[in-house]
């Protein structure tokens, strides 16, 4: 098990030595610094040791990663399986070449437990969610990341850890995509094709603060009630024939703007939809991208994250009163099986790692 070595806070140490006088929220730091006495030096984490199918993924033991000055380490409660991370994990998106073992994920939340000699915005104790694709440390999939402070921002009001923790990178995704390069105003018409996964859920409502109209595609009836639930005015399965048909009736002067969360020949067709001096946007790893069309804008991006981008994202969750479907959540340990629902398709909304920590492992 592991060796273990005491990490009280500079702050906290600092304060009690010399006796000053605290706050009753230091109060509370000093003690859960004095809980946290033994701080591990090694994490549980979900790994792959070379490239493969979900059966990959396995638990490993392995050292928590340095703290650099602006760095923060979080104890994570929540991760989320994003529909990419399978595209990493069987090699065709991975950083090459690749260090084993490799943690896989891109965005988690959970509890600041020490931060960088560097960083003035974040405290132990801290409840607080990150992005980092790629991240240099190490992934998400772990009992704790250490990430740079800029990726990480407090977790939103009115969003639970798990929420918070499935959702970072899809949020980001589908309010700037919204927000920033679709620039919906209101009384527009938008399609948001793919409306049923991690990023539309999330995209539909972002996009209805601004007054517009949602038409959101999903296929069968469990995806159809959880879009209308969430916002959409209406629905049309892009997989049947007659959805060009169907979507030229309810915009008969045709789309002021389309996100693609999904691509493919019928879905151009739908596309095709879009109005002249209209907008579509679609994130990069939409595979084959949407073709450019004469006459309609058609952008594609990454979703990013920032102490800017994340503070507007803070303000976007609270307007919309977010709300993330989690369609099933997995122990650190089930993660090959997290993985092996990815590979099945129609996820409904999100897919989260629920993450225990040291001491609360058996829990
Ligand atoms: N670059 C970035 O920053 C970034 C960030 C996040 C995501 N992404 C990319 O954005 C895309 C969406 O991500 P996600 O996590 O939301 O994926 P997801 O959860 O798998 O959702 C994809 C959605 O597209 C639908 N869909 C797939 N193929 C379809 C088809 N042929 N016809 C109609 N609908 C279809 C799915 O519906 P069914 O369930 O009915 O199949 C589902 O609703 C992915 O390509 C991902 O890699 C990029």
């Amino acid at each position: 098990m592991a060796t273990r070595k005491t990490t009280t806070t500079r702050k906290t140490a600092t304060r009690s030595a010399r006796g000053t006088k605290t706050t009753p929220r230091a109060k509370v730091k000093v003690a859960s610094a004095r809980a946290r006495a033994a701080a591990p030096t090694t994490m549980l984490a979900a790994a792959i040791d070379k490239f493969g199918p979900p059966s990959a993924i396995r638990t490993h033991e392995i050292p928590i990663p340095a703290l650099g000055p602006t760095d923060v380490l979080i104890a994570l409660r929540a991760a989320d399986i994003g529909s990419w991370d399978a595209k990493i994990r069987d090699g065709s998106w991975a950083n090459k070449p690749a260090r084993f073992p490799l943690v896989l994920g891109t965005d988690g939340a959970g509890v600041v437990e020490k931060v960088g000699t560097g960083v003035r915005r974040f405290d132990v104790g801290d409840e607080v969610w990150a992005f980092s694709y790629q991240n240099p440390k190490g992934g998400f999939y772990g009992e704790y990341v250490v990430v740079d402070s800029d990726n990480v921002g407090r977790v939103p009001k009115g969003l639970g850890m798990l929420e918070a923790g499935t959702s970072g990178a899809a949020a980001l995704t589908a309010q700037q995509g919204v927000d920033d390069i679709l620039a919906l105003k209101k009384g527009e018409t938008v399609l948001i094709v793919g409306a049923s996964g991690a990023v539309g859920t999330l995209a539909i409502q972002f996009a209805k603060r601004h007054g517009v109209r949602v038409i959101a595609t999903a296929s069968g009836r469990d995806a159809t009630k959880l879009v209308r639930e969430l916002g959409a005015d209406e629905v049309i399965d892009a997989r049947r024939a007659d959805a060009v048909d169907k979507l030229r009736k309810l915009t008969p002067k045709g789309l002021d703007a389309a996100f693609a969360l999904a691509s493919g020949p019928s879905i151009e067709r739908l596309l095709g939809l879009v109005r002249a001096g209209g907008r579509i946007a679609y994130p990069n790893g939409v595979e084959p991208p949407p073709r450019k069309r004469a006459k309609v804008e058609v952008t594609s991006f990454d979703g990013t994250a920032s102490r800017k981008a994340l503070d507007k994202l803070d303000r976007a969750v609270t307007e919309a009163k977010l709300r993330v479907p989690i369609e099933k959540t997995y122990p650190l340990a089930r993660a090959a099986e997290a993985h092996e629902r990815l590979e099945e398709g129609h996820v409904l909304g999100h897919l989260a790692l629920r993450i225990r920590g040291p001491g609360r492992r058996a829990a």
